[in-house]
């Protein structure tokens, strides 16, 4: 004891990787739980800059053990290049570990990831074409590979056959592109074997006897809860369990384990790719703040759509994921924005609703009731006492604390460690 898991809120991008880095000095262990290489954050340290797609931002901590665990699926090749990238900036990566259970993305599951999208037309999800989806299917499937598959030559090649044979059936007929050349695969396979093997570990065991032994464990997820395969905006979600459950189901960490449960919410919306957005602000204030926070995705470099807060959406988010604290992000970005809103309820079908609405069409459907709330104009940014905080922020910081139900207890005013409130101590001591 005791886990505490750090999710995101909202449609990704919140901000987590600034808070796990945050929270990352007094735990033992971070551990990623969800996603792949869809996901990405920047950040910014004495080391240099590095943008994280798949390695726990603890890695920055020599004391911390960075796991991927077996709910990731992962890019080897996208991997030994974070990997590599980190160690030329001389940061230790003996400390990192992936899950023999982990799956691995391999490239037909980017080349289907593509060539679905391109099949879907219109109706395409916007996914980052980094092969989530087709990975993810083919676990559930029962045809993945493992890694800790990579590390048994003859157990490799007996999986490897069948779903090469699937695949290339699938790529040749259905897509009319190339088959998959199992010896090629075969050999690159056993190749990202080689070169992973000291970070190939089985990390269930070592996370529960870190917990029996009272260490802190960081449960880092990735995306956001709207992007939930189950609870978020299906079918324009992404392929895995973000919410903090699957922290639970794919680390066999006991729910009661987990004594914290911190969700990270923007002071605005954003979302990447398709599906409904109802807060979406389509005019010069959504332009401004995409380009004055740098709206723009760090795995794929698309501008993200932006809009303002949806409390339906925030409070939903808290009601699933059962959120013990919140840490608010990116509030300095409203900061001259005058007024401000929230959403607090949609009209659709001609009804008014509280509740983040069930059904996809009505979602669609629904337009925004906004709360406007008075802007400010003194800079909230860099500041690192809630009492400097000007009365309009502080009075948005508290509607927002009232929407989700929980309390805020960080408040990020700027990228920089430092730029932080600390309104109450999170955790982990
Ligand atoms: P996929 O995860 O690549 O399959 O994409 C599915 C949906 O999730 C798309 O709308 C993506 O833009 C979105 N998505 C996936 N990862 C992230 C992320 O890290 N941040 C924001 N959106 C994401």
């Amino acid at each position: 004891m005791p886990a505490y898991g750090i999710v995101g809120a909202q449609w990704g991008d919140e901000g987590k990787g600034k808070v796990v880095d945050f929270l990352a000095d007094d735990a033992d262990i971070v551990v990623r739980y969800s996603g792949g290489s869809n996901a990405g954050h920047t950040v910014i340290n004495e080391k240099g800059e590095f943008a994280l797609h798949l390695v726990p931002s603890g890695i920055f901590r020599p004391h911390v053990d960075a796991v991927i665990g077996p709910g990731v699926v992962v890019e080897p090749e996208a991997l030994l290049d974070e990997l590599s990238d980190l160690q030329e900036k001389g940061v230790d990566t003996s400390r990192l570990f992936v899950s023999d259970h982990a799956h691995v993305v391999m490239p037909y599951h980017v080349t289907l990831d593509r060539l679905e999208e391109e099949a879907r037309g219109s109706k395409a999800i916007g996914t980052t074409g980094r092969g989530i989806g087709p990975a993810y299917v083919d676990k559930v499937a029962r045809v993945g590979i493992r890694f800790g598959d990579l590390l048994d030559e003859a157990y490799l090649a007996s999986r490897l056959e069948g779903v090469v044979a699937q695949k290339s059936r699938i790529l040749t007929k259905a897509f009319d592109a190339p088959p998959v050349d199992f010896d090629d695969l075969y050999e690159r396979a056993l190749r990202w074997g080689e070169a992973l093997r000291p970070h190939i570990a089985s990390v269930e065991q070592r996370i529960l006897d870190a917990l029996a032994r009272g260490a802190r464990v960081v449960l880092e997820g990735a995306q956001g809860a709207m992007l939930d395969l189950d609870h978020g905006t299906y079918p324009y979600v992404t392929s895995s369990s973000v919410s903090i459950g699957g922290a639970c189901t794919v680390l066999g960490v006991p729910p009661r384990e987990i004594v914290g449960i911190i969700g990270v919410f923007k002071a605005y919306s954003t979302r990447v790719g398709a599906g409904p957005m109802p807060t979406e602000l389509d005019d010069a204030v959504g332009r401004d703040i995409r380009e004055r926070a740098w709206e723009y995705g760090t795995t794929t470099g698309r501008p993200r759509r932006v809009g303002w807060f949806d409390g339906l959406a925030a409070r939903y988010s808290a009601t699933i994921n059962g959120f013990t604290s919140a840490v608010l992000t990116r509030l300095d970005v409203l900061d001259g924005i005058d007024p401000v809103k929230i959403c607090t309820a949609y009209d659709a079908d001609g009804e008014r609703t509280h509740r983040f609405p069930s059904s996809p069409g009505q979602l669609e459907r629904a337009t925004p009731v906004w709360e406007e709330m008075p802007g400010w104009s003194a800079p909230t940014a860099g500041i690192t006492n809630v009492k400097q905080l000007p009365p309009e922020a502080a009075a948005y910081v508290r509607r927002i604390e009232e929407i989700i139900g929980c309390p805020i207890d960080l408040i990020s005013t700027g990228p920089r460690r430092a730029e932080s409130i600390v309104v109450r101590p999170i955790i982990l001591r």
